[in-house]
């Protein structure tokens, strides 16, 4: 087999037989392909498309490059949960006690920000001394005991995809709907789960701004997750303002605590109850999504969500005195309103753009060798659909640098178009596919 004659089949709009996809995927992982072969093939897909037994077969062999996590020694059907991605997405903070302290072992594997949205693992080490840096035997022996774990994504983990994705990132060839769906799955798949349960944004903050294209993202991650003989299930979820009010690490931290305490934003809320319902569908907890979010809202009364966060945090090193006394979290030095230039309804927020301005203040990673900030961020005072008198504040900036705080209150202020009629509501719940 050639990797020339692979190109020009697909370049001629030919389908790859499951033999050529393993051989590309093989020869590329053990660098006996080069990138500029991969790079023309990648371009080819992107134009040619891949059918969905392509994508599948993809999927499979980049999930095989590396290790495939074995999660038979915990006990009870594994969920995992995914996000594609968002600005203010603080969801796994809140999702994994709640959905552990329902009896359903959470074990995650997650990665750091990059660009403008951020990652779990940056956001939970705002706990002083919180470690995601565990080996598989802490990792299951956390499940079992406390319920819950969150490792970073190991080395060996789909390293097929970790080569193609930084190549597509730099050939243009990112936003094609079979190589997206396929790096997605490999990593999860590989990382061992029972069940999936997926949260696709679509909106500003997202990386599929159409909502038929979140759509046709999630049905063919689905199709993938089946095939592999996963249960896998997807929300469709809005990503056109930020989730919630803060953005920023710890005070992401500190918005999904208080939802744990049951005084969580309502669009924020709403998404924990439905990706919680799924994931407690899916491992058995509950037979129907009302019975599931009846559970999900008692474990929240009652504390014991909370409690396990606690217990959670302390499992992996972090304080948990932290998650009862917040203030114990990184502080910005630097609190400061940003009032409104006029009055009227938010009719619009450019959720990227707000993404970005953390990014200014120091909390988002341009570089992978980035520090980040953990204290500085925004929290939205005003939402889409709000009215704002001139001069009351539309977001509170925590920042430690004057100059930075300058600069983003300027890009958050571009970011917001205020209008004389309030906004149309749209769903924040898009569809759920199954
Ligand atoms: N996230 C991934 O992991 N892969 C993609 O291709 C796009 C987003």
């Amino acid at each position: 087999m050639r990797m020339y004659d692979i190109i020009m089949k697909k370049r001629n709009g030919g389908e790859l037989s499951k033999q050529e996809i393993d051989f590309f995927i093989d020869g590329y992982t053990k660098g006996e392909i080069p990138d500029y072969q991969v790079s023309a093939l990648m371009m080819a897909i992107y134009f040619q498309k891949m059918s969905e037994r392509e994508t599948c077969d993809l999927t499979m062999a980049m999930a095989k490059s590396g290790d495939l996590l074995d999660l038979s020694r915990i006990k009870g059907i594994k969920v995992d949960k995914h996000s594609t991605g968002g600005v203010g997405d603080k969801t796994s903070l809140a999702l994994i006690p709640m959905v552990a302290s329902c009896g359903i072992p959470v074990a995650k594997m997650s990665g750091r920000g990059l660009g403008h949205t951020g990652g779990t693992i940056d956001k939970l080490e705002s706990f002083p001394g919180f470690s995601t840096a565990l080996t598989t035997e802490q990792f299951i022996h956390n499940v079992n005991t406390v319920g819950a774990a969150i490792m970073g994504q190991t080395a060996d983990l789909a390293p097929a995809d970790k080569k193609l994705y930084a190549l597509r990132d730099v050939t243009a060839t990112v936003d094609n709907m079979s190589l997206i769906a396929s790096s997605i799955m490999s990593k999860k798949l590989a990382a061992g789960a029972d069940a999936i349960v997926l949260d696709v944004k679509t909106g500003s903050g997202a990386f599929m701004k159409e909502e038929r294209d979140a759509k046709a993202l999630a049905r063919e991650m689905v199709k993938i997750g089946k095939n592999a003989g996963r249960n896998t299930i997807a929300v469709i979820s809005d990503m056109d303002q930020p989730l919630g009010f803060a953005v920023g690490n710890a005070l992401e931290v500190k918005e999904a605590i208080e939802t744990l305490r049951g005084n969580g934003p309502d669009d924020f809320t709403e998404l924990c109850l439905t990706l919680g319902s799924r994931m407690l569908m899916a491992g058995g907890a509950a037979g129907n999504a009302e019975e599931a979010k009846e559970k999900l809202q008692r474990v929240i009364a009652d504390g014991s969500a909370l409690k396990k966060l606690a217990e959670f945090v302390e499992a992996q090193g972090g304080d948990k005195e932290a998650v009862y006394d917040t203030d114990r979290l990184p502080k910005a030095s630097i609190v400061c309103q940003v009032p409104s230039p006029q009055e009227g309804y938010i009719g619009h927020i450019a959720c990227d753009e707000v993404g970005i301005c953390s990014l200014i203040l120091g909390g988002g990673r341009e570089t992978k060798e980035s520090r980040i900030d953990l204290s500085v961020g925004i929290v939205l005072q005003k939402k889409v659909g709000d009215f704002v008198s001139k001069g009351e504040a539309l977001a509170v900036i925590h920042a430690n640098d004057k100059g930075k705080l300058k600069e983003a209150e300027k890009r958050f202020l571009a970011a917001c178009s205020i209008t004389r009629t309030a906004p149309v509501k749209k769903p924040f719940i898009k569809e759920i596919i199954v």
